[in-house]
């Protein structure tokens, strides 16, 4: 697909390849090889290049016809591309590469009616990778002895082709090293008993049958279709749009009872499941994949179709599953032992559904199993049962971001450490440290939290927590009923407090400490707060903070002080403060600043900033926009920023 876009970029280019000159080949030298360029350069045959040449490129040109003698010999030569040539049509003699037969690359790509003479590819002994990719080439390619000799062959690209059966033939014995066969965009219809016979043997790592016509519908195959993969490993076996429905896809996976495959992908799979409106098609039940149970999948991966329900037992055929992925389907209901029999299961990714609730019965057979990961991001989820989490006893992550929650979920997850619940509409953690003690991680950003207390008496129950993310909610208050600070010893190391209102809670005196014993705190944002000003020692403590973010707020000065203990500060974001004046004096306690952002501040001019323009001048620190971007303004008459460097300079001149 991409050759297209290619194509129509030249097109657009102006490159008419009737009309134009034909030019000469660009050497250059790539680390220790030598590339000779010559793409689109309307070439019909080789022109001059270097015989050292050990990399040529030749796509778009107007090749026709490539025979033994259309190359010198160069015996360096390991990469040839000839993709893409604009002629119409590209025939291949008989040992047409010979004298390059040293090659271990060759792309014939994009090559729309290239036409194959049965020795055309005799005597490549060390090619590895062949891409026969938009060739309009049927099945005869595999079936007519073309890869004889290509006995180091790993890799053969057929994508976008007519073929329309897989039956290599006796020839692809010899090639021991193929590992990846590429058919998308074919029209293979069915796969059975003895057609993959010359593969025999092989450990594939990548077998890639989507976007083919494969289907099974006929009820014949039920018996009269035997395994054609008994003798052969795949480690990822992509059958993903293809157009069968239930039935079809069930009868498939029973004639490859046996095969080995590690990554099953079955995605864009249109027919099956019983989507909105989808109501005469059959769900999965727990007989459509009752075929792969001797096949030791490990990960199966079902996205971007239509399952709407998930019954009971419909993965039983999978027991070996760790990962299971059936992200963006329109998944609303959960049945009870939807999932029993994944007793291994790690990671089950159910984000972008249509999950309305959570209830008790929906994951309870992953009670026993070994679940890490859990992701039900981007879903409709406004309730989670009281015990819908419960027994999940290994649960790592919890990915909950993008529902429409109220509340923290209850339950208790011993193991959790990453929490998401961004994007819901929670208004405190109540109940956080209950459900685990453990984390380390959690995003809480833009949801509805307003009181900074609450919430940091709640947080104590979490000791271990290092990431908070409370950017974009409305905390703008501070109960004062229960006065307690963060605990002592803190590993809080990254907090996010952008996005809220704290300007108010300051300006009323309130929560002034609740930065302090946060001596682990390397990231702290306080961006877009309506900050005027901060108050005294609000940053007491904070020895290892290495980045402070205060861009965007309201504050017209700094307070002398108010950076006394950062210093391990190295990054300080000032920009868009309609700062009016800024002492060096502020920035001095800051000894490891290295990152200074000062733009967009509307300093006065006016000649007391020669100290900071003093400072600017001596400074290591690097500066946004560099120190010339510091500018000031000069309110009668207006007049835009001028760089603060030039208005000293010109107009305060001792
Ligand atoms: C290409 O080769 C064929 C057969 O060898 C020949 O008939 C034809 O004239 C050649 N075309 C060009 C453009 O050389
Ligand atoms: C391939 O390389 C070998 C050694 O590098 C050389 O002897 C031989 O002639 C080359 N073959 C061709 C066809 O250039
Ligand atoms: C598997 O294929 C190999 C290589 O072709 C062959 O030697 C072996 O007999 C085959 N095994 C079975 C069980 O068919
Ligand atoms: C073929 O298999 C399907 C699915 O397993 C089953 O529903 C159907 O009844 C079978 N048909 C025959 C003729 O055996
Ligand atoms: C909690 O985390 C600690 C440290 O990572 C770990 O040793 C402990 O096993 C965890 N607790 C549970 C219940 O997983
Ligand atoms: C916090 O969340 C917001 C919104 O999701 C995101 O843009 C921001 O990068 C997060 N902060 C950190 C420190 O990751
Ligand atoms: C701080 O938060 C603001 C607003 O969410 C964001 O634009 C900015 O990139 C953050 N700063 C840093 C250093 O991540
Ligand atoms: C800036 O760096 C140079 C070279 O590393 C050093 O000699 C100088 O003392 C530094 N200046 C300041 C103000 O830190």
């Amino acid at each position: 697909m991409l050759r297209h876009l290619w194509l129509l970029a030249l097109w657009l280019l102006g490159s008419s390849p009737a009309l134009a000159e034909v030019q000469s080949c660009h050497a250059s030298r790539v680390q220790s090889s030598v590339v000779s360029s010559c793409q689109a350069q309307h070439h019909e045959m080789l022109p001059e290049i270097d015989p050292s040449t050990d990399i040529l490129l030749l796509n778009f040109n107007l090749f026709s016809n490539i025979s033994a003698s259309s190359f010198p010999r160069l015996e360096r030569l390991r990469k040839l591309s000839l993709g893409c040539q604009l002629g119409g049509s590209l025939s291949i003699g008989e040992r047409a590469f010979e004298k390059v037969a040293n090659i271990t690359f060759l792309d014939l790509g994009g090559n729309r009616k290239l036409s194959l003479q049965p020795t055309a590819l005799a005597g490549l002994r060390q090619l590895e990778v062949l891409l026969l990719d938009a060739n309009g080439l049927d099945e005869t390619v595999l079936e007519g002895g073309y890869f004889q000799d290509l006995v180091s062959l790993k890799r053969l690209d057929l994508t976008g082709n007519q073929i329309k059966r897989l039956r290599p033939d006796a020839s692809f014995q010899g090639l021991k090293l193929l590992a990846v066969l590429q058919l998308r965009l074919n029209r293979i219809k069915t796969i059975c008993g003895e057609d993959l016979t010359h593969l025999g043997g092989r450990h594939l790592s990548l077998l890639d049958l989507s976007s083919n016509l494969l289907s099974y519908r006929d009820p014949w195959y039920n018996h009269s279709c035997p395994s054609p993969f008994r003798n052969i490993t795949v480690e990822t076996l992509d059958v993903s749009s293809n157009p069968w429905d239930v039935g079809s896809a069930e009868r498939f996976f029973k004639v490859m009872a046996g095969a080995q495959i590690r990554d099953l992908k079955l995605q864009h799979s249109g027919a099956i499941g019983r989507g909105f409106g989808f109501n005469n098609l059959r769900g999965l039940s727990a007989s459509t994949f009752s075929g792969l149970s001797q096949s030791r999948v490990l990960s199966f991966d079902m996205s971007h179709g239509f399952l709407s329900k998930l019954g009971p037992l419909v993965f039983s055929g999978l027991p070996e599953l760790r990962a299971l992925r059936l992200a963006a389907n329109q998944i609303h209901e959960i049945r009870g032992e939807a999932f029993a029999g994944l007793q291994h299961l790690w990671t089950l990714d159910l984000s972008h559904n249509l999950l309305g609730e959570l209830n008790t019965e929906a994951l309870q057979s992953l009670r026993s199993s070994l679940l890490l990961h859990l992701n039900l991001k981007s879903n409709h989820i406004g309730a989670i049962q009281h015990n819908a989490l419960e027994g999940l006893r290994t649960l790592r992550t919890l990915n909950l971001q993008d529902n429409a929650l109220s509340r923290v979920p209850s339950g208790r997850l011993p193991a959790l450490e990453h929490l998401l619940l961004g994007q819901n509409r929670i208004k405190d953690t109540w109940g956080i440290g209950k459900l685990s003690t453990n984390l380390t991680f959690l995003d809480l950003s833009s949801n509805r939290m307003q009181d900074l207390r609450g919430l940091w008496n709640e947080l104590r129950g979490i000791p271990a927590l290092q990431f908070l993310n409370l950017s974009h909610n409305q905390i703008s208050r501070c109960s004062e009923h229960q006065d307690r600070a963060m605990p002592r010893h803190s590993q809080l190391r990254v907090l996010d407090l952008s996005e809220n209102s704290l300007n108010i809670i300051w300006n009323a005196g309130g929560c002034v400490d609740v930065f302090h014993h946060l001596d682990r705190l390397t990231f702290l944002n306080l961006s877009r707060n309506n900050l005027q000003t901060l108050p005294e020692g609000l940053f007491q403590g904070l020895v290892s903070l290495q980045a402070l973010d205060l861009s965007g707020n309201l504050m017209a000065m700094l307070p002398d002080g108010v950076f006394q203990d950062l210093r391990s500060l190295q990054m300080l974001g000032l920009q868009g403060n309609p700062l009016v004046t800024l002492s060096p004096s502020v920035l001095q306690p800051l000894q490891a600043l290295a990152f200074l952002n000062l733009q967009e501040v509307s300093l006065l001019c006016h000649c007391s900033l020669w100290d900071l323009e003093d400072w600017l001048h001596s400074t290591n620190v690097t500066l946004s926009g560099g120190k010339e971007g510091v500018t000031c303004l000069v309110p009668t008459p207006p007049f835009p920023g001028m760089p603060l460097l030039f208005f000293i300079q010109s107009s305060c001149v001792q």
